[in-house]
């Protein structure tokens, strides 16, 4: 046995490189450490361990947090490699570390072969233990594969499962364990993506650039698109009854066309074309804020088209990223608008299910669109906030057009 395994299972903190801190426990301390392969910058006071700072700054709500005494190994992620109970260490310890959570072990659509093995083997009930074993396990099979079956139900002793029971844990390991006999494969969501923590609080590092009031500026340089192929795609094209040139002035002003944008607010100018903001979406009892930022990748009025990347994280882990194309062309009424958007989602928001996601997307450029059309026609911001789609409103969008078309053919008829 391993000091680690020793450590994960008696809840001792594991051999991570100690970092001498004098501070005082609400001393503002800055963190810098690598989280799920994505460089991140905290101010924290001293006092912090690091399961709260992953829950409470970074949003990475998948490491559970039990006893906190390192007796249920809720806690456990993987520190340099190895594993350990996150709520026994301080986060200021760990400057310069590398911590994988569950979160970066597998993704929504390509799980983790152990993630695969526990939901075929029915390896967790409530769930509460399960980030916590996974983490374990994981560390179990990669740094020591030649464990054996006979061993697993002592290896993996160091968390406890409150309602499963342990048999189906341990066949759910077991078979992970058979189908890759030479070592289990890397955690297969570790990369660079958004990291955006409460205000000031969190966020991905710079390059070198300190900026300890805005971590968001920081940002700026880091919208880093995953690989694979995105959540949801949307392509949709509205009619706007409005000339391309006026379609532009709106386009041309960031501020405006910020306040076209359901449920979002343009929170700073960071220069360079980079821009932080907030938005706002709920459907039913989901309610997300997200903090972000968007960069204007391309704006070429000639061609007539305008790209923006954009990243935001609200604090219950909810993670969305964005490549989205926005062309225009003359049209005999006045201006096709044509949107193409690439989603990523992660966390909560990944619950809505594609359909429900495209239809929020959906709803939310046509209302982007009239938003436009109204700041076009009238040169001004539209005249109260544009609200992001409602649970209801999506049901009743369907209706609504029907009502409009039948409307409009009745008014040619007539
Ligand atoms: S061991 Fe950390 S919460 Fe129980
Ligand atoms: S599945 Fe409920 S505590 Fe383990």
């Amino acid at each position: 046995m391993t000091i680690n395994e020793a450590a994960a299972r008696t809840g001792a903190a594991p051999p991570v490189p100690p970092r001498p801190v004098k501070a005082g426990a609400d001393d503002t301390v800055e963190v810098r450490m690598t989280v799920n392969g994505t460089p991140a910058v905290l101010q924290l006071p001293a006092r912090v361990t690091l399961s709260d700072a992953l829950r409470d700054h970074l949003g990475l709500t998948g490491t559970h947090v039990g006893c906190e005494h390192g007796v249920c190994g809720m806690c456990t992620v993987l520190v340099n490699g190895e594993a350990a109970r996150a709520c026994l260490l301080f986060a200021v310890q760990l400057d310069g570390a590398d911590i994988v959570t569950v979160e970066g072990l597998g993704r929504p659509d390509d799980l983790h072969p152990l993630q695969e093995a526990f939901g075929r083997n029915h390896a967790l009930q409530c769930g509460f233990c399960t980030p916590g074993f996974l983490m374990s396990s994981y560390d179990l099979l990669a740094n020591k594969p030649e464990v054996t079956e006979e061993e697993l139900p002592e290896e993996l002793s160091g968390v406890i499962c409150r309602c499963t029971g342990y048999r189906n844990i341990l066949a759910a390991v077991g078979e992970a364990h058979r189908a890759h006999p030479e070592g289990i494969p890397a955690p297969g969501n570790c990369g660079r993506r958004a990291l955006v923590g409460r205000s000031g609080q969190g966020g991905n590092a710079s390059d070198g650039q300190e900026d300890n009031a805005g971590t968001t500026a920081s940002l700026a340089k880091d919208i880093v698109l995953p690989s694979g192929d995105p959540t949801i795609a949307v392509e949709i094209t509205t009619g706007i009854e409005v000339s391309e040139e006026k379609i532009w002035r709106v386009l041309d002003d960031v501020h405006l066309l910020a306040r076209c944008l359901p449920g979002a607010e343009l929170t700073d100018d960071l220069g360079d074309n980079h821009y932080a903001g907030r938005a706002r979406v709920s459907v039913g009892p989901i309610k997300l804020a997200f903090h972000g930022l968007a960069h204007i990748v391309e704006h070429d009025r000639a061609a007539g088209r305008l790209r923006v990347l954009a990243q935001g994280q609200d604090s219950g882990g909810a993670q969305t990223q964005a490549d989205i194309t926005l062309r225009t062309e003359p049209t005999q009424t006045g201006t096709a608008m044509h949107a193409d958007a690439k989603v990523y989602l992660t966390g909560r928001i990944a619950q809505f299910g594609r359909a429900l996601a495209g239809d929020v997307s959906r709803r939310m450029f046509e209302q982007f669109a009239d938003a436009v059309a109204e700041a076009a026609a009238s040169g001004q911001a539209p005249s109260g906030p544009v609200k992001a789609p409602s649970a209801m409103s999506l049901v009743l969008a369907p209706l609504l057009d029907r009502i409009k078309q039948l409307l409009r053919v009745g008014k040619r008829r007539g």
